[in-house]
């Protein structure tokens, strides 16, 4: 089997795809498989076409890579592929239709809003903070409503503090997500589906030593301490894990994803978003979910890809 992984792309997040797609082309060799590294550009099209792969491994993370428009030329050029298709990465990848898919299927999500750029400027700061204090109580998290890996991402303790952190959501996209800040355990859910219906893998909690997992947070290996299984009542995790996989459903995500939540004091999950393409690097969640449920790495990738290919 020829599998071509692509990592790198043009996206806020390349430098973490770069590691991602590292990191899966090590870790499928060595099983049966023959792997190609490629950072795709103008020329993909072409070259997929010359050297008419098996499947493409997409190792991209951010635009491009997760809002389905790489995976709708696969699709067009009649190329299988691991992962969601276009149509299904395109509402994963939009947080505020994410969320509204999710709640509809059962799931809670915080409450939130989403601006467009125009609309805070035609509006002004001042009557946005009027509105949102009327329907939103501290504390938020403000982020783009299209992004990955924290970035563009503000807490607001103090609404103060809101207009700013909207022109930092702006600066990725055109759309801001306001939402209301739940309190309690941060945890990952990594969905795997090899052919037989999507699995849950173990919760993994995450610790981050500054409070906040930020960008820094996530890449740096010891800058966050991670727990897997997450520490939660084995109720609360089943729970997390059926929301988890209703998330991923409701979404028509395939093979991989991984759902964020956090889950309150009262044992609720709350539904963040839903990865398309989860990290994948060093210091990820799911590949370590995975490994702490006795999984190979390179067994389940490459298990992946054969689904793709069947
Ligand atoms: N967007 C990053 C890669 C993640 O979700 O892990
Ligand atoms: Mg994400």
């Amino acid at each position: 089997t020829r599998i071509v992984v692509l990592a790198g792309g043009i996206s806020h997040e390349r430098d973490v795809s770069l590691r991602s797609g590292r990191r899966v082309a090590d870790s499928l060799s060595g099983h049966g498989v023959e792997v190609e590294l490629r950072d795709p550009d103008a020329t993909l099209i072409p070259f997929l076409r010359e050297s008419r792969p098996d499947v493409v491994w997409p190792a991209l993370h951010g635009a491009s890579g997760e809002d389905g428009a790489l995976r709708g030329l696969l699709e067009f050029a009649g190329i299988p592929f691991v992962g969601s298709r276009s149509e299904s990465a395109r509402l994963a990848w939009d947080k505020p239709t994410a969320k509204t898919l999710a709640h509809r299927a059962g799931v809670a999500t915080p409450p939130g809003i989403a601006l467009p750029r125009e609309a805070f400027r035609e509006l002004g700061a001042a009557s946005v903070l009027e509105s949102i204090a009327d329907e939103l109580p501290v504390p938020l998290v403000v982020k783009p409503a299209k992004g990955g890996s924290a970035q563009g991402v503000t807490i607001v303790d103090d609404l103060a503090e809101l207009p700013r952190a909207m022109v930092d959501a702006y600066t990725y996209g055109d759309v801001a997500l306001i939402e209301r800040r739940i309190l309690g355990t941060e945890i990952a859910i990594g969905i795997i589906d090899t052919g037989d219906g999507p699995v849950a893998l173990p919760a993994v909690e995450i610790v981050p030593n500054s409070g906040v997992y930020s960008f820094e947070a996530r890449y740096n290996a010891g800058e966050t301490s991670f727990f897997v299984p997450a520490r939660l009542d084995v109720s609360v995790a089943a729970r997390a894990a059926e929301c988890a996989v209703a998330a991923h459903s409701a979404l028509g995500l395939r093979h991989i994803s991984r759902v964020d939540m956090i889950v309150d004091a009262d044992g609720t999950p709350w539904f963040l978003e839903a990865n398309v393409l989860p990290g994948l690097t060093e210091t990820s969640l799911l590949p370590q979910a995975l490994e702490a449920a006795g999984h190979d790495l390179g067994w389940v990738y490459a298990a992946l890809a054969h689904a793709a290919i069947r």
